[in-house]
C-alpha cells in the first residue's frame, strides 16, 4: 500500500511547500518507502575530522546513501593537516581512515568549492536530501587591546597555518629577529607554537614543516618564549602530555616561579585527576631541587620558556618610532569564584614585559557561512540541538561549527557520530524529503555555469604524491604544495 501522504512524499520541495510533519506521527511507513527506494543524498561542507567522521558514520549506518564533501580548501583534512603540529606526525595517522571513506563509491570529495561563495547552502538544501555543515572553526578570537595591530603582533592561528603550508598564510612572515616573544593564552595551541619556536630546527627537518617556515626558524632569534594566562595553575587549558613535552625540549629550560605554586600542595588531594597529574607535574618542574644530570642540562640551556600567570594582556606597546611590538602591558589579576566559574579580576598592578613578538593564542572562533543558517554571534555556534539545526528541518551541524573550537580529534569523532546518528533518525522518522534529489548533479552544472573546477580526490592523491616525492628529497614524510595556481597547474587545469 502507497503511503499516506504519497504525493506529498514525491514532492521534491517539501521544504518551502510544506512544514515538515511532527516527528512522532508517521515514521515506519516512510521509513519503509524511502530505505527501499530511494538513495538519500547528503552533503557534508568541510573536510576535517568533523567532515569525514560524519560521512563515515553515515556510510556505515545507511547502505545506499552518498555523500558529497565539499571543501574549500583545494586539498582535505581540516586542521589535521593546517593544524596539528609537525612534530606530531603520529596525530594524522587519522588521514587513513579518512582516505578509506572517501575511497567508498557512495563517497565524494568536492574540494576547491567554497559553500557560502560557491554555492549557497539554499542550494545545497534543494539539492540533497540533508546538508550537514561541518566547516570548523576558522577565525580567532581577537583581545580587542590597543595596540593588536602593530608590526610583530600576529595571531597563534596564522602562526599555525604558516608553518603548516595553509596558502592563506604563506605571506605572514614573522618577524623572528627578536630575543623575546610573549604568547597570550595557556592553552595546547599556546605550548604547540611556543614548542616550534623552541625546537632546534635540526628536530623538524624530517617533520612536514614547511621548507619556508624551516627556514625561518633556522634564522631564527628568539631566545625566550613567554606564555602568559590570566588565571593560574590550577586554570591552565593545556595537557599533560603536551606540558611534558615542553619540559622535556632539548637545549631550553623551563622558568617557574616557586611563588605561584604557594599552597597547591595542599589543594592537590581535592582535585580531579588529570588536572591533578597536571598541577604535580607543574609543582614539581616549579619546586624540586635539580639532581646533577638536569642541572647540568639547564646550564648548557641556550633557550628558556616560562609561564607567568595572573596577567591579563591590556596593551601592545609600540616601539619608539611606534612601527613594531615593543613589549606587552598586562594588568595583575587575582582570582574570584570557585571552581570553573573562576574569573580574573585585575587588582589594578600593572606590569610591562618587554618583547618584539606577541602571538595571541586565545582561541579560535567560526564564522556565520551563509544568511540563510542561524548563527550565534556570541557563542560561536550554530545553534543545535544534537546536531539538528534549530528551525531549519535537515540541516545539521557537527564539529567545532556545532560544540564550539575546544576538543580533540577524539571528542570530535564522538560529537560527529552523533550529529549522524540524528540525521540517521531523522531520517528513519520520515522527517527529511522522502523524494529522489538530484545531489551533485544539480550542484555540479551551477558550479560549472560559475567557473569553478572542484577538486576530486583522485585530484588531490596526484598532489598527495607530487608532496611526497618532494619531500624526498631531504627525508621529510613530504613538502606541501603551498601555492593554489601551482596545485591547479600540476592538475593541467
Ligand atoms: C593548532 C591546532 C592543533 C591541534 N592539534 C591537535 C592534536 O595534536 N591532536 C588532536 O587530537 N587535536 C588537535 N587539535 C584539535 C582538532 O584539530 C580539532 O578537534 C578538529 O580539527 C575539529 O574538526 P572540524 O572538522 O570541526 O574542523 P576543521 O578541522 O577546521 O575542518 C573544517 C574544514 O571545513 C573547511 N571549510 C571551512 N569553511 C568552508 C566553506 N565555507 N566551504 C567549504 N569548506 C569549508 C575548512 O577548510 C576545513 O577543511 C588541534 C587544533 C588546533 C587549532
Ligand atoms: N596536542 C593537542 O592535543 C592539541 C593541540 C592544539 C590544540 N588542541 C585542542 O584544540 C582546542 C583549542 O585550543 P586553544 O589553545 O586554541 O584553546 P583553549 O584550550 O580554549 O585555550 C585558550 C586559552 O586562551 C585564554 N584566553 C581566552 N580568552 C582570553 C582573554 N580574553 N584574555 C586572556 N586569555 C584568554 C584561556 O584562558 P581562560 O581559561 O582564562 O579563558 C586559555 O588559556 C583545545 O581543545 C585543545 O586541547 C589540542
Amino acid at each position: 500500500m502507497a503511503p499516506r501522504c504519497w504525493r506529498w512524499v514525491r514532492s521534491s520541495v517539501w521544504s518551502r511547500t510544506r512544514p515538515p510533519p511532527a516527528r512522532s506521527t508517521r515514521a515506519p511507513v516512510f521509513c519503509q518507502w524511502f530505505s527501499s527506494q530511494t538513495t538519500p543524498q547528503i552533503c557534508v561542507v568541510g573536510s576535517g575530522p568533523a567532515g569525514f567522521y560524519t560521512a563515515q558514520h553515515l556510510l556505515k549506518h545507511h547502505t545506499r546513501a552518498q555523500v558529497d564533501i565539499y571543501e574549500k580548501q583545494l586539498v582535505p583534512f581540516g586542521l589535521v593537516r593546517f593544524g596539528v603540529a609537525p612534530d606530531h606526525p603520529e596525530v594524522k595517522n587519522v588521514i587513513n581512515t579518512f582516505t578509506q571513506t572517501a575511497h567508498s563509491e557512495r563517497c565524494a570529495f568536492r574540494g576547491n568549492v567554497a559553500v557560502g561563495r560557491d554555492v549557497m547552502v539554499s542550494e545545497l538544501r534543494e539539492a540533497y536530501h540533508a546538508v550537514v555543515l561541518s566547516y570548523g572553526a576558522e577565525d580567532h578570537r581577537v583581545l580587542g587591546i590597543p595596540g593588536e595591530e602593530l608590526h610583530g603582533v600576529c595571531s597563534a592561528r596564522a602562526f599555525v597555518g604558516w608553518y603548516n603550508g595553509l596558502p592563506e598564510n604563506q605571506g605572514l612572515t614573522p618577524d623572528l629577529s627578536c630575543d623575546t616573544a610573549v604568547i597570550l593564552g595557556q592553552g595546547n595551541v599556546a605550548l604547540d607554537v611556543a614548542r616550534i619556536l623552541l625546537t632546534p630546527p635540526e628536530h623538524l627537518e624530517k617533520t612536514d614543516i614547511t621548507e619556508a617556515a624551516l627556514g625561518a626558524l633556522r634564522q631564527s632569534r628568539v631566545k625566550t618564549v613567554w606564555i602568559v594566562g590570566r588565571r593560574g595553575p590550577l586554570q591552565v587549558a593545556f595537557t599533560i602530555k603536551e606540558l611534558r613535552e615542553m619540559i622535556q625540549l632539548p637545549g631550553t629550560w623551563p622558568i617557574l616561579h616557586p611563588s605561584d605554586f604557594l599552597g597547591l600542595q595542599e589543594q592537590l588531594k581535592e582535585i580531579p585527576r588529570p588536572r591533578k597529574r597536571l598541577t604535580e607535574l607543574l609543582l614539581r618542574t616549579a619546586t624540586e631541587k635539580l639532581g646533577a644530570e638536569e642541572a647540568a642540562r639547564q646550564a648548557s640551556a641556550s633557550r628558556a620558556w616560562g609561564l607567568r600567570f595572573f596577567r591579563s594582556p591590556q596593551q601592545v606597546l609600540p616601539s619608539a618610532d611606534g612601527q613594531r611590538v615593543a613589549g606587552i602591558r598586562l594588568a595583575v589579576t587575582r582570582l574570584e569564584g570557585v571552581g570553573e566559574a573562576t574569573r580574573a579580576v585585575p587588582t589594578g598592578e600593572i606590569e610591562d614585559l618587554p618583547c618584539g613578538l606577541v602571538l595571541s593564542s586565545v582561541g579560535y572562533k567560526s564564522r556565520p557561512i551563509d544568511p540563510s543558517v542561524p548563527f550565534d554571534p556570541k557563542l560561536g555556534v550554530i545553534p543545535n540541538t544534537e546536531g539538528r539545526v534549530v528551525d531549519v528541518p535537515g540541516l545539521y551541524c557537527s564539529g567545532w561549527v556545532k560544540t564550539g573550537p575546544t576538543g580533540v580529534i577524539a571528542t570530535t569523532m564522538t560529537s560527529s557520530f552523533l550529529t549522524s546518528q540524528a540525521l540517521l533518525q531523522d531520517l528513519q522518522a520520515g522527517l527529511l524529503p522522502l523524494g529522489p534529489r538530484p545531489g551533485y548533479t544539480a550542484i555540479q552544472a551551477l558550479l560549472s555555469s560559475r567557473g569553478v573546477q572542484p577538486i576530486s580526490f583522485s585530484d588531490w592523491e596526484k598532489l598527495d604524491a607530487e608532496e611526497v616525492s618532494r619531500g624526498q628529497g631531504s627525508g621529510k614524510p613530504r613538502e606541501k604544495l603551498v601555492d593554489c595556481q601551482e596545485m591547479l597547474r600540476l592538475l593541467g587545469r
